[in-house]
């Protein structure tokens, strides 16, 4: 596998022995790292790391698998830079390619991350935009290979805003690795259509059987896994709760839907998560709205034995790391 200089935009430009390829080395990382084994693989290289929205997890992932690999970085934040305000997405590729190895961008449209990814000399990788999150999605394919042993004949079931970044993207991991996905979605909150016919072309190959329905019941038929993550994302105007609630109010995740699903199900969600009352939009929603028990998912299921969202979003680092090692 040769992955030196690319992008990492979406996982469509990526095929399956790449992807693969990238778990592995994924798996290979977090044993060293485990096992104290120094895995400074990008010595002496730099990469800047912005974040147009907020972030624990992958900033946190970048941030410490630079550091892990020998790197720098810089953090350049939703305020405080010239982006956007007064200097455009092509010079800020081009001025932090001539410091930088390679650029982190997390913000809205995927035609800004391809926009920086045009003008910068030096790999880009897309930390979040509201179309696709791929780092997210490789570590979700790395975590479900942990917990089953394999990606084959596993389904996923994803619950909730489906035409989204998560949804998208898990559809097209999905379709591509191999794993029977799911969308389970009300009307208008399905996938694209282009996208699902581009998968379709994927899952041919692989052998994934796509499905979009939008009885959680009939969806969650032999789940292995139920996905999960908030109804309304980052970047989209508050007034949509009202919208939203009513419509995904039978999507939530909780003990009856997972009562639908294999025995031995697991519970996996990108976070962070309003599962309980104790986040500022998790508690004025819950309240407002009367979802006492969770929003997206109640926290009896969050908490729960089949839950391995932790280990999940540990694996954000891993995965990251593999990336970033893969791209220099
Ligand atoms: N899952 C995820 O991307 O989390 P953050 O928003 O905290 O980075
Ligand atoms: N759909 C969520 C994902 C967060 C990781 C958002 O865009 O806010």
């Amino acid at each position: 596998m040769n992955l030196r200089g690319k992008d990492f935009l979406t996982l469509l430009d990526f095929t399956s022995e790449e992807i693969n390829e990238l778990l592995t080395l994924a798996d290979e990382l977090k044993r060293k790292k485990k096992a104290g084994i120094p895995h400074r693989l990008c010595e002496g290289k730099n990469i800047a790391l912005i974040f147009e929205k907020t972030s624990t997890r992958t900033r946190c992932a970048f941030e410490v698998a630079a550091s892990d690999l020998g790197m720098g970085s810089t953090y350049l934040g939703p305020s405080g830079t010239q982006i956007g305000i007064k200097e455009s997405i092509a010079d800020t590729a081009r001025v932090l390619a001539g410091m930088y190895d390679a650029i982190e961008y997390r913000g809205f449209g995927q035609e800004i991350v391809n926009e920086l990814a045009k003008f910068s000399s030096v790999p880009v990788i897309n930390g979040l935009t509201n179309e696709y999150h791929p780092t997210q999605v490789l570590a979700d394919l790395m975590t479900i290979r942990e917990h089953f042993g394999t990606l084959k004949n596993i389904k996923l079931v994803y619950l909730g805003d489906a035409r989204y970044n998560m949804g998208n993207s898990l559809l097209v991991g999905c379709a591509k690795m191999g794993v029977n996905f799911t969308a389970c979605a009300p009307e208008g909150y399905m996938p694209g259509q282009e996208l699902i016919d581009k998968c379709r072309g994927f899952a041919k190959e692989s052998g994934a059987v796509l499905e979009f329905e939008s009885d959680p019941k009939k969806a969650l038929k032999d789940a292995d896994v139920v996905y999960t993550d908030i109804w309304v994302s980052m970047g989209e105007p508050e007034e949509e709760w009202a919208k939203r609630i009513p419509l995904m109010r039978p999507y939530q995740v909780n003990s009856e839907l997972m009562s639908w699903a294999k025995k031995d199900a697991v519970f996996m969600h990108c976070l962070p998560s309003y599962h309980d009352m104790k986040t500022g939009i998790g508690n004025t929603v819950a309240e407002k709205y009367g979802l006492p028990d969770g929003i997206e998912v109640t926290d009896e299921v969050f908490e729960s034995e089949a839950s391995i969202v932790f280990q999940e979003a540990e694996n954000r680092m891993h995965t990251i790391k593999a990336v970033i090692a893969s791209v220099l």
